[in-house]
């Protein structure tokens, strides 16, 4: 035994006293006395107690009184009967009143100890029952305050949330979400989400995401439309401890003034290019005709300086016509005229238009055509658009003596188009940037390139525009692939990509 433990033995009979005393001493167990029911009281009073032993029958306050007070008092002290022969009737009521066990005179010493033993253990076995319950009740109580917290951060956010099981039972949503979605909150207790929602695009998003559990970060991020109103929808697995998937979670985020705001910038910068286009073009006409002898011979020196300045005006033209396509193909009027397509002939026309370019900078550009191309239903001047940029790029981007590869290769439902260079490369960190409006890598063996940083938005743009896809592999200081890919026609009909 680690920690002593007492006894406190209750007789009047100072045999029985001393006896127990002999029997659990040697034991380990510390022990009481105490001659009657009134001063094992006042001894309980005052001394840490862990067992009693109490004869029956006693002049002044029986085992039966006891019982009584120190349930009441000591409730985990486990109490033993002392009886005569003749009185384990009586022992059996005070069993019924609380008593843990009894033993009868004359007892045995080992017995003496098993009784008492098997109190103490049954005393410790119930204090760690209690112990449990009452962590329990705690952890309870805990996580109910927990969610209860949760459930009021989710009410007071601005923000839509809705939360499904696997079986796409919605478990949790908050009244943002009823608002932005206009929805009325579902009256079964378990909805279905296609129920509530009437909204396929978010529930195929979320199944998308169930089918093919990946990491824990995934996300998809898509925008939704109801009336007026924009929204950003945000959905990710919820995962339990063991990386099982528990549901999904879905936060919708009100971009409706965003989307204004977007709307007036695309359209300011429509108009203000549209105003700059017609006096540009026409100081570019007028300086044509000079430079064309019709005003009068012109020195070399004049001539020199018109030619710059001719440059300048047809570098600002060429800007102000790729921000007008950004704002047609942005508006979603840049692909209306798709036609049925055989993008050899386009790729083909564009290598030769571009081929000068390349051959001034000392760049081999390579063309690599199968015998036969699928066709395609697209928007010729944008597919030419597409290649100009990224054939461009392809030699903007090189250093001289380098070599620009433009390929297409059938891949059953959809054509792949590649040009890939061996150029200076675009850095892993860059890569998701250059897509973006108006951004350019800072890179030193290219500072010289004229540009806006507008050409892959347009082409990012286009080809989305035509259900398609683009995408970059590049190696810093090797070369850079750009991909895209284009759903071709089959039997007449346009195979859908998206729904895949
Ligand atoms: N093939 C490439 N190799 C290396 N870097 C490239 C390549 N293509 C694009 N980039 C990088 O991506 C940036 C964005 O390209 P993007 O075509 O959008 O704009 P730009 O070429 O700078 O200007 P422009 O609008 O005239 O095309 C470029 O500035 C360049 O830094
Ligand atoms: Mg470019």
């Amino acid at each position: 035994m680690s920690v002593q433990e007492t006894v406190l033995v209750v007789d009047d009979e100072k045999v029985i006293r001393e006896g127990c005393s002999r029997i659990l001493s040697p034991e380990g167990f510390r022990v009481l006395t105490a001659v009657n029911g009134q001063v094992a009281l006042e001894v309980l009073d005052s001394e840490a107690t862990n067992v009693i032993l109490c004869d029956l029958k006693m002049p002044v306050m029986g085992a039966l009184e006891v019982l009584e007070e120190v349930g009441q008092r000591y409730p985990d002290i486990p109490v033993i009967i002392i009886t005569g022969h003749g009185t384990v009737e009586s022992a059996v009521d005070c069993m019924k009143k609380g008593a843990y066990d009894f033993i009868t005179k004359p007892f045995r010493a080992d017995h003496v100890v098993l009784v008492v033993k098997r109190a103490l253990e049954k005393q410790a076995l119930e204090r760690r029952t209690r112990q449990l319950q009452e962590e329990r009740a705690r952890n309870l109580y805990d996580l109910a305050t927990e969610q209860s917290r949760i459930r009021t951060i989710v009410n007071c956010m601005a923000d839509g949330v809705l939360v499904t099981n696997r079986d796409f039972e919605v478990v949790l949503f908050n009244p943002a979400l009823m608002r932005l979605l206009e929805l009325k909150p579902p009256s079964a207790q378990a909805a279905v989400l296609s129920d509530l929602l009437g909204d396929k695009v978010l529930v195929e998003a979320l199944q998308t995401l169930l089918a093919k559990p990946g990491n824990e970060t995934e996300l998809i991020s898509q925008e939704l439309q109801r009336g007026r109103t924009h929204l950003r929808a945000l959905s990710a697995l919820i995962y339990g401890p063991d990386r099982e998937v528990l549901g999904t979670i879905t936060v919708l985020h009100d971009i409706t003034s965003f989307k204004e705001l977007d709307e007036m910038k695309s359209n300011f910068v429509h108009q203000v290019s549209h105003e700059l286009r017609t006096p540009l073009s026409a100081i570019k006409q007028q300086h044509s005709v000079i430079l064309d002898g019709l005003a009068g011979e012109l020195t070399a020196k004049q001539r020199e300086l018109l030619t710059r300045g001719q440059d300048r005006i047809q570098g600002l033209l060429d800007m102000i016509n790729d921000l007008l396509d950004v704002a047609r193909i942005e508006s979603g009027h840049g692909v209306q005229q798709q036609v049925v397509l055989n993008l050899a002939d386009i790729l083909r026309e564009t290598v030769a238009l571009l081929e000068s370019k390349a051959e001034e900078r000392g760049l081999s550009l390579e063309l690599e055509l199968p015998p036969e191309l699928p066709m395609v239903q697209a928007d010729a001047r944008s597919m030419e658009e597409v290649f100009t940029n990224l054939i461009s790029n392809g030699i903007n981007y090189t250093p001289d003596g380098g070599t620009v590869t433009v390929s297409a290769i059938p891949h059953g439902e959809y054509l792949e188009f590649r040009v890939s260079d061996s150029g200076v490369g675009i850095a892993p960190e860059e890569i998701p940037k250059i897509f973006d409006k108006f951004y350019r890598v800072k890179h030193p063996e290219t500072r010289q390139v004229i540009g806006t940083g507008l050409g892959l938005s347009i082409v990012k743009g286009i080809i989305e525009a035509h259900r398609g896809s683009v995408e970059v592999e590049s190696k810093p200081g090797v070369g850079t692939t750009f991909r895209v890919l284009l759903p071709t026609i089959s039997g007449g009909k346009l195979i859908d990509y998206g729904q895949e």
